[in-house]
């Protein structure tokens, strides 16, 4: 047995072990999206992320994803149709959930409440995609809702029917193009994490569901989409930009990571970061509430540019700058979302990318499967 044991773990102990996150490999090739981290370009689907962003509602840029080209009017309307009817589906079936959404944390419920989706054989993949992006979106806005949930208007573009769904007032024409702008910001970035798990999952033949519970699960976690809510924690805990000094040198002698700060591509300034400061200032130029949002972003600009400098002091070796959750936290503040609601939102979009993922790797993937290296733990 100790000999079988022994030619067994010959070749892994020879083949060069990625024990590093993986950050060097090369999983799959896609043309959904390119992510340049020293360049800090984002490219989605042919055309660059800040080409969209603001510029094409959340309609198009799934379309995109799926189709490779922009949408024709009657072609965007279709979409539209599709998440409408996704939204008003999903809501009519809400009672099938039992207790997914009464789970006390938001992420738990949405991952529960997708969990409840079954797969229809046959559905070509952006039908199929909606169905999934409609469905999350009257989950995310829900959730802590009780009974007095809103119920989707169908006929809406999906941005205005999003906020409409989580707010208790009407959202302005300009919270609605800020919460659009950040929907499509988002909608995909290469080989995330999240997305690696949905297609590990979609390249066992296993259904897009499934996968999309598994991105769900890898969204969760602070270093993925759970930043943005510990970000508005770190705002509202500094107050202040001149107390942003202080506060960032202790969270950093005490070994902690600064929320929105560094990236595993990014190089520089996370492109995403402008894209979002962009549709901010449009938000605040527009806004009767604009010496709050004012406010908020010059303390945020104040964090980023002394946590900057910090980083740089304590990792000379490697730059760490703001990433897209840094300013998303601004954002969906202002536009009026609860930060619980953050990463669901964050959810409701990149589940998009996750289903053009899952298609792609049916199409020409193979089953992902690496190997581990065996190491003796008996004592
Ligand atoms: N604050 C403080 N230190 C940080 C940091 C941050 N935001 N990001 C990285 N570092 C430090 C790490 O502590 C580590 O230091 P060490 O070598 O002394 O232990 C070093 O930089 C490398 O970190 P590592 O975890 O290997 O980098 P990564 O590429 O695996 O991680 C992130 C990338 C995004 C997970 C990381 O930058 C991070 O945790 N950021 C904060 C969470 C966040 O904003 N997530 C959203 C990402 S879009």
């Amino acid at each position: 047995l100790s000999r079988l044991i022994n030619m067994k773990s010959t070749d892994t102990t020879r083949a060069p072990i990625q024990g590093n996150g993986l950050a060097e490999v090369v999983a799959a090739t896609t043309r959904l999206s390119d992510v340049a981290g020293e360049q800090g370009r984002l490219v989605l689907a042919g055309y660059p992320a800040e080409d969209l962003a603001g510029r094409v509602p959340f309609e198009d840029a799934m379309f995109l994803l799926f189709r490779g080209a922009l949408p024709t009017a009657p072609e965007r309307a279709w979409v539209q149709d599709a998440l409408g009817d996704a939204r008003e589906a999903a809501f009519e079936r809400m009672d099938e959930l039992g207790d997914a959404l009464a789970l006390p944390d938001a992420m738990d419920a949405l991952r529960a409440s997708v969990a409840h989706l079954t797969a229809v054989p046959g559905d070509e993949p952006l039908t199929e995609a909606a169905r999934i992006v409609g469905a999350i979106a009257v989950f995310a806005t829900a959730w802590g809702r009780g009974t007095s949930r809103v119920p989707p208007n169908a006929r809406l573009p999906h941005a205005a029917d999003y906020l409409r769904m989580t707010s208790t007032r009407a959202p302005s024409p300009a919270e609605v193009a800020a919460l659009d702008a950040y929907l499509v910001t988002v909608i995909d970035h290469g080989m995330n994490a999240s997305t690696f798990a949905a297609r590990v999952v979609a390249s066992t033949a296993s259904d897009t569901v499934s996968a999309v519970v598994a991105g769900i699960g890898a969204l969760k976690g602070k270093l993925h989409g759970g930043a943005p809510g510990p970000v508005l924690d770190m705002l509202d805990a500094i107050g202040e930009p001149e107390a942003a000094r202080a506060w960032l040198s202790e969270t950093l002698c005490r070994r902690e990571r600064i929320m929105g700060m560094g990236h595993r591509i990014y190089r520089v300034r996370d492109p995403r970061a402008f894209v979002l400061e962009r549709a901010l200032a449009q938000l605040e130029a527009a806004s009767t509430a604009r010496s709050l949002i004012g406010h908020r972003l010059r303390l945020a600009r104040a964090v980023e540019k002394e946590a900057e400098i910090q980083l740089a002091a304590h990792h000379p070796e490697r730059p760490l700058k703001a990433n897209v959750e840094f300013y998303t936290a601004v954002l969906l503040e202002a536009v009026g979302l609860p930060r619980t609601q953050f990463t669901p939102t964050f959810a409701s979009s990149r589940a998009a990318g996750w289903c053009a993922h899952v298609e792609e790797q049916r199409r020409f993937g193979r089953l992902i499967r690496p190997r581990s290296r065996y190491t003796e733990s008996r004592r």
